[in-house]
């Protein structure tokens, strides 16, 4: 198995090209599903999460293109794929498929809404807590379609199609919002999504139904109005930059020092973690290529931070904001309010000799002159990078092993870092 080792100390300089958001590529994806002609996704990155709904939809009859290098291309540039799903043949998504990214779960509500039914595989839970799908379920079966649930497969039937209805969920969950909205596009009548997620790959996605000839409106909003249509046609689409890949680095660079431009990078989806980093002392500009992050010199003020649904501090930027605070001046107390066991990497960050207690929910970080490099585990995505975040501090070698976590969601890491002067090369077993 591949392992990174990183030798701390470097500061990080230079520009780091954000990529195409692995959260919003993967419902868009999905969405190929919504239609029998082609939709075309530029700037899609090249994630093993990708590659694996590639098979999930293959499985289901969709043709996929990949667009080869053209001339003078970044091979650090995002790729363009077309997906058609001429006929859906194989309305059925099996345990090995799904268990592997659970997301691919999400092919439900267009295969009901398209064929009227769906034999999907309940997706398990995973590092970070039991996953449930309730609100999904609830949410079809407003639509009025009939979900059994029988030897971990949800079997469900909708004859005569999805019919809209007002559907409100009891918390905010993006997952459900992505799976609703896309159903909706095609129920008859009106759907009005209530309590639904904000966050920017919402958006991201509901601009490609409505580029297919999908009637939206109030995404972005808690409350989104679906009016639905016979069918949908084909599009291109632009994926959005990964607001958390550009969040990472920004931490990055805030623990490791220097000045960096995140390429690309969307300021206006990375409000509150860029208010938390200035916070802890990073200069961060808005640039026209996107932000740029400094810290020289001075040291990292501790800053409590408390996870929340969007435009809230992202549950996917806890662990990196966690292994920055270890560096902090002070003591911070970071609280997961999304995910049931999200921690994972706490007990990771101690062996660099980072100094955190929990109760329950809520991590209190006493900040520590320094890191010491050491040989740890990633256990989740998230959590991978925030290892390779403190080892660019620590002092010495840090081995992180299991890094095909880190491959589900970033493309690219150690070239994207080692470009800005960071010590950091991937070991091949
Ligand atoms: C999406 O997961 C993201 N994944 C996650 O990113 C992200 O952490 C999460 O949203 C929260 O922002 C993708 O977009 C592919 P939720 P999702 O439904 O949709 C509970 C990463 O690292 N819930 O918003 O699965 C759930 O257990 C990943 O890129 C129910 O109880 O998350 C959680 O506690 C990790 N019942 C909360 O809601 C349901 O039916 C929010 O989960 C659905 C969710």
């Amino acid at each position: 198995m591949d392992r990174i080792k990183i030798t701390g100390g470097a500061k990080l300089e230079g520009v780091i090209p954000i990529s195409g958001a692995k959260n919003a590529a993967l419902p868009l994806m999905i969405a190929s599903l919504l239609t029998d002609e082609t939709l075309t996704l530029e700037n899609v990155p090249r994630l093993a999460d990708v590659r694996q709904l590639f098979h999930i939809l293959e499985n289901h009859g969709v043709d996929h293109a990949v667009q080869g290098k053209r001339n003078g291309m970044d091979d650090l540039a995002g790729q363009t794929v077309s997906l058609t799903a001429r006929a859906i043949v194989d309305t059925r998504a099996p345990y090995d498929l799904v268990s592997k990214m659970r997301a691919s779960f999400w092919v439900i509500g267009p295969l009901l809404a398209r064929m009227h039914e769906a034999d999907v595989s309940l997706p398990g839970g995973c590092a970070i807590g039991t996953r449930p799908v309730d609100f999904f379920l609830e949410g079809l079966r407003a639509l009025g379609a009939d979900i059994e649930i029988e030897r971990g497969y949800c079997l469900a039937r909708a004859k005569g199609g999805l019919v809209g209805n007002r559907i409100s969920f009891p918390r905010v969950s993006v997952g459900a919002t992505h799976v609703m909205m896309m159903a909706a596009t095609l129920a008859k009548g009106e759907t009005v999504i209530e309590n639904a997620a904000r966050e920017p790959e919402i958006v991201d996605v509901a601009e490609c139904l409505i580029a297919m000839g999908a009637k939206i409106e109030g995404h972005g909003s808690s409350t989104i109005y679906i009016q639905g249509v016979p069918r949908l046609h084909g599009a291109r689409h632009r994926v959005a930059p990964d607001r958390i890949e550009a969040g990472t680095y920004a931490m990055a660079t805030a623990m490791a020092g220097g000045d960096v431009t995140l390429d690309g990078a969307t300021p206006q989806h990375l409000e509150h973690p860029i208010e938390l980093l200035r916070q802890a002392g990073a200069e961060i500009d808005i640039t026209n290529r996107g932000i740029r992050v400094r810290r020289n010199g001075h040291g990292i003020h501790a800053v409590d931070a408390d996870t929340a649904p969007y435009p809230g501090f992202p549950t996917d930027l806890q662990a990196q904001f966690m292994a920055l605070m270890t560096a902090g001046k002070g003591t911070s107390h970071i609280t997961e309010t999304i995910f049931e066991n999200r921690f994972m990497h706490v007990q990771e960050l101690a062996r660099l000799g980072a100094k955190i207690t929990l109760d329950g929910q809520k991590a209190t970080v006493e900040g520590v002159e320094r890191l010491q490099g050491a040989e740890v585990m990633a256990t989740d995505l998230r959590a991978s990078v925030s290892l390779v975040i403190a080892g660019l501090a620590a002092e010495g070698d840090t081995e992180v092993s299991r890094i095909y976590h880190l491959d589900r969601g970033f493309e690219h890491l150690e070239q994207k870092l080692s470009r800005c002067g960071a010590q950091i090369e991937r070991i091949s077993d």
